[in-house]
């Protein structure tokens, strides 16, 4: 069975698709084995601890660097057996001490079709700039700000009177459906990089 961590800053509207889709057997046979998570004070810990899941919460600021904190991290994934990593609304930026073990077995979910609009807000850069259509897209993470291949994209319409709250709730429905079918596919190892292009056995 393939172990996956997760990792969340806040809601964890996407933590919940991924931790249920585990428990019903729709996660290509994975397991969320821990979440992690960068604020003791978010939403996403009292999920984990209700579905019964292990958490790793630190405070970034009790550490000299971001890759101090990871090469904890880095050694918590390990002894835990972890193979693949799914960011969930986690808003950090991550070094190659956790990138390059990691490498084409961390994905990231984001809230456009990138690459426009990455970084934070995405929601809310494309209502201000106007554009008629936005989407989510799920991509590997590398050591940029949401610059990895790209694994799946959905757009979604943007309609006049849509409201950012109203955007939001569509952008994360659509998420939490996507999100578990692509982790599903990878942990049932049915995925092939090249370069910057993903492929998926089977679709
Ligand atoms: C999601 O919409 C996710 O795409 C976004 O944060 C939200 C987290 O919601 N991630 C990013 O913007 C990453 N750059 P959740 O905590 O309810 O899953």
């Amino acid at each position: 069975m393939v172990k996956i961590a997760v990792f969340a800053s806040g809601q964890g509207s996407n933590f919940q698709a991924l931790a249920d889709a585990a428990a019903a057997g729709r996660l290509g046979g994975a397991s969320v084995e821990l979440l992690v998570c960068d604020k003791p004070e978010a939403p996403v810990i009292k999920r984990a601890e209700a579905a019964g899941i292990d958490t790793f919460v630190f405070r970034p600021k009790e550490y000299a660097s971001r890759e101090a904190y990871e090469a904890e991290i880095a050694a918590e994934l390990e002894k835990r057996g972890i193979e693949l990593i799914a960011l969930a609304g986690y808003m950090r930026l991550i070094t190659s001490v956790l990138v390059k073990p990691y490498e084409g077995r961390m994905l990231n979910i984001h809230p456009s079709l990138l690459p426009a609009f990455p970084g934070k807000d995405a929601i809310g850069q494309a209502l201000d700039y106007g554009v008629k259509c936005t989407g989510i897209t799920v991509h590997l993470v590398d050591g940029g700000m949401d610059t990895g291949a790209v694994v799946a994209q959905l757009p979604i319409a943007i309609e006049a009177e849509d409201t950012r709250e109203s955007l939001e709730a569509r952008i994360h429905a659509a998420e939490t459906k996507l999100y578990p079918e692509v982790v599903a596919v990878f942990a049932e190892k049915r995925v092939s990089v090249e370069g910057r292009k993903v492929s998926i056995a089977g679709r």
